[in-house]
């Protein structure tokens, strides 16, 4: 085994930190080209990809051999002298004095023009992409400045079952299991199990899945996806409104300031997050009924804003637009009841600009008691089921309101994605359980 230096990064290697000096580097081959005397190999890391050049007579033949028989995604270590080259992918390059092939692969089975089904079937190989990558490292961004953001604000970070016995969103989207001959569903959303939490901790807020058994083929939708789910104490509507917009702005803000390079790499323009900042547009249901069917959609009073409603309400913006106020008829039984139109409950959904539609789903919630049966019944559901979720209305109920935004939802909107699977390392979908 040849004694290496210390492994240098990739992305050190080309902000020149490192120009006219010997460095060790590790990593994959990410491409290759071969000469009668050369051997130009891309090194890839997670930090960037570098071209390395392996000259016949500068290392030892036995290398040289296995630098010429080395295929893409071999694993390599080596060492040698960093040197600007404007002629080299990223502006630098490194001549090789030892390489090591520390495992030889096989031919890779993805080249260019494969089909996106091809791609999926080899998501386990095609993660490695740079496209991937960089989708990931916004991911991670979104992820830390999540949190961060409800950290600096107060709120403590818990879980939620993922097993559970009632319906949280929508009956028919629900996973059955079998839960040692009882019927159990994976959650659809961590809310009911964050209320109770508020009474303990006030601000409360979980990043975690939920599963939905869409059948729909969008490009919006998985059957397992991250929820970032906020739950608030002495929290109304209209703060509720305003913690969403603080903490959409905050996560674009990070990504435009943190992962300005990736951005670049993936064609986005940052300026366009850096412009996301409160207060977002609103309107209500009702005005946003009137807007579609002035642009000539077949829609009315009570019922819901489809996906092509939502296109044409955010299609000419580049803001943020809440939509307040819908029928209870078609939103969930704990919403709070609307005194100022007693139709309506007290909820927003939050769309995304330029036509991509909803991205957050919340409510100011029912603290009394017998709203929430009256609303139970309303819907033909059994009170006696939520027994539980109830009961917290009689114990110190206080108000309360709380969303949950669609991560990958939100990562598609911001890198422009054709489809959401694209930002979720393993996607999850009608027909994908593989790999
Ligand atoms: O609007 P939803 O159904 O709201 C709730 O589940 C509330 N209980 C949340 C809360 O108040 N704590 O879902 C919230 C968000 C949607 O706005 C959407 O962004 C995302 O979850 N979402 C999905 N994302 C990907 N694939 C799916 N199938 C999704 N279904 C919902
Ligand atoms: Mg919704």
């Amino acid at each position: 085994m040849v004694k290496y230096m210390k492994y240098v990064h990739v992305r050190d290697v080309l902000e020149g930190k490192y120009d006219g000096k010997k460095v060790a580097l590790r990593g994959w081959v990410h491409r290759i080209r071969k000469q009668k005397t050369m051997v130009f190999a891309l090194l890839r890391d997670h930090s960037g990809v570098v071209q390395t050049v392996i000259k016949q007579g500068s290392v030892s033949n036995q290398t040289y051999a296995d630098a010429d028989r080395m295929l893409v995604e071999s694993l390599i270590t080596l060492e040698g002298v960093a040197k600007a080259d404007p002629r080299a992918e990223g502006g630098y390059e490194v001549q090789v004095d030892k390489l090591q092939v520390l495992q030889f692969a096989e031919e890779f089975p993805i080249t260019e023009d494969q089909s996106v089904e091809f791609l999926n079937d080899y998501r386990h190989l095609w993660l490695r992409s740079r496209k991937i990558t960089n989708i990931l490292k916004v991911r991670d961004e979104v992820f830390y400045s999540s949190r961060e953001y409800l950290r600096k604000n107060g709120f403590y970070e818990t879980t939620s079952p993922m097993f559970v016995a009632t319906m949280g969103e929508e009956g028919a989207e629900m996973f059955e299991v079998d839960y040692f001959g009882r019927k159990a569903y994976l959650t659809q959303t961590s809310q009911m199990h964050l209320e109770p939490q508020i009474v303990a901790l006030e601000r409360v807020f979980t990043l975690a899945p939920s599963f939905r058994a869409e059948k729909s083929r969008t490009r919006k939708h998985l059957t397992e996806y991250w929820h970032l789910e906020v739950e608030e104490a002495w929290c109304d509507h209209e703060a509720n409104l305003k913690r969403q917009e603080e903490l959409i702005s905050y996560i674009c803000q990070s990504v435009a300031k943190n992962r300005r390079e990736e951005l670049k790499e993936l064609g986005v323009d940052y300026a366009k997050l850096e412009q996301v900042k409160p207060p977002f547009d609103r309107i209500t249901y009702g005005e946003a009924v009137e807007i579609c069917s002035k642009a000539g959609l077949d829609i009315k009073w009570g019922e819901d804003i489809r996906t092509e409603a939502e296109e044409i309400l955010t299609r000419d913006s580049d803001k943020f637009l809440f939509v307040q106020f819908y029928p209870k008829e078609i939103k969930s039984f704990y919403m709070k009841h609307n005194e100022a139109d007693p139709r309506t409950y007290r909820n927003d959904d939050l769309l995304a600009p330029r036509g991509f539609g909803e991205i957050i789903g919340g409510s100011q919630r029912e603290d009394e008691e017998s709203r929430i049966i009256e609303n139970l019944q309303r819907i033909g559901d059994d009170p006696a089921k939520y027994k539980w979720y109830i009961e917290l209305r009689k114990y110190g109920s206080v108000e309360h309101s709380g969303f949950g935004v669609g991560i990958d939802r939100l990562i598609t909107w911001m890198l422009n994605l054709e489809h959401i699977r694209e930002c979720v390392p393993f996607p999850r979908d009608v027909r994908r359980l593989y790999p």
